[in-house]
């Protein structure tokens, strides 16, 4: 049976946190840290996400903008807005919430932002930065679940981690962050992906296993270990006639059987996904306070 890791737990730990840190920035007449996100379109689960966002910053006493751009925004308009953040002396981080409209080539614009103001890490030079192990904003997500490993004291050094799952946002940063020689990391880290053969073989062997596929229910009791430590980062919405809502929500883990195996275990919702925005907001209040680029 494992022990439940709780993210919304932890998620508002750390919020209190900066939420301290921020009285007292203003205590002292210091900034505020102010982020800014551009929600480019309609597009339903990002509207969801930026909002989330934004209320958070509010709870915990940042300056937010929200800046929202029609669907029809050409790859110049948008180009301009994030010139214009990269200006804007009050603006201390901001992101460019993907995905973005399919005229829009989204490698241009990420390569766009200043790297200092890129909260997400997701710039070429803070990405290579990470894997050089030098300060940088690490990707919200990677980082949530750091920071649920150090917080729940579980040891990584010397273990084997299994990523599934290769995406820019989760599966290669959190491959490169397991093996860095770090408090958390130190491990020997397999990073699988669609075109791994016998995936079984290798799941079997994690003693850590972050899965990252976005296919509900995909990870099944017979592919793991006793006592493995699991890592859900899946979240998929699935018809359902049990709930009100007529949908749910559903890991990449089939969560109850792999539970009684496990020593570990996020669940699908309340583990992985609200640790996304406290890592936000540390890297907003890092890039308030200069930490990363002096
Ligand atoms: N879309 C899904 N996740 C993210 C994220 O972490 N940052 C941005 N900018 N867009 C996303």
């Amino acid at each position: 049976m494992a022990e439940i890791i709780d993210g919304k737990k932890i998620s508002n730990q750390i919020q209190d946190e900066i939420l301290l840190e921020v009285s007292d920035i203003k205590k002292n007449g210091g900034k505020i840290p102010h982020l800014a996100a551009i929600l480019v379109g309609n597009d339903g689960a990002s509207e969801t996400y930026v909002a989330a966002k934004v209320k958070a910053c509010e709870k915990i006493g940042f300056n937010s903008s929200l800046i929202r751009l029609p669907e029809n925004t050409s790859e110049q308009e948008l180009l301009n807005k994030v010139n214009e953040l990269n200006n804007d002396k009050d603006v201390d981080g901001y992101i460019v919430q993907l995905p973005l409209p399919k005229n829009i080539n989204e490698q241009n614009i990420i390569e766009a932002i200043a790297p200092e103001k890129d909260v997400d890490g997701f710039h070429p030079q803070n990405v290579g930065r990470m894997a050089l192990n030098l300060p940088t904003y690490i990707p919200a997500t990677p980082f949530g679940i750091i920071q649920l490993l150090e917080r729940y004291n579980i040891e990584t050094s010397g273990k084997h981690c299994v990523v599934v799952g290769r995406s820019n946002i989760v599966g290669s940063p959190m491959s490169i962050l397991m093996a860095r020689n770090s408090k958390i990391g130190n491990c020997t880290v397999t990073l699988t992906h669609s075109k791994t053969p016998n995936l079984k073989e290798h799941t079997l062997k994690a003693d850590i296993l972050i899965v990252a596929l976005g296919k509900p229910e995909f990870v099944t009791a017979d592919m793991v270990k006793n006592g493995v430590v699991v890592i859900d980062v899946g979240i998929t919405r699935v018809k359902s006639e049990q709930t009100k809502s007529g949908f749910k929500l559903l890991g990449d883990v089939k969560y109850d059987e792999v539970f009684a195996k496990a020593s570990f275990i996020t669940p699908v919702p309340g583990g992985v996904g609200p640790m996304t925005i406290a890592s936000l907001l540390i890297n907003t209040l890092k890039a308030s306070k200069k930490e990363v680029y002096k």
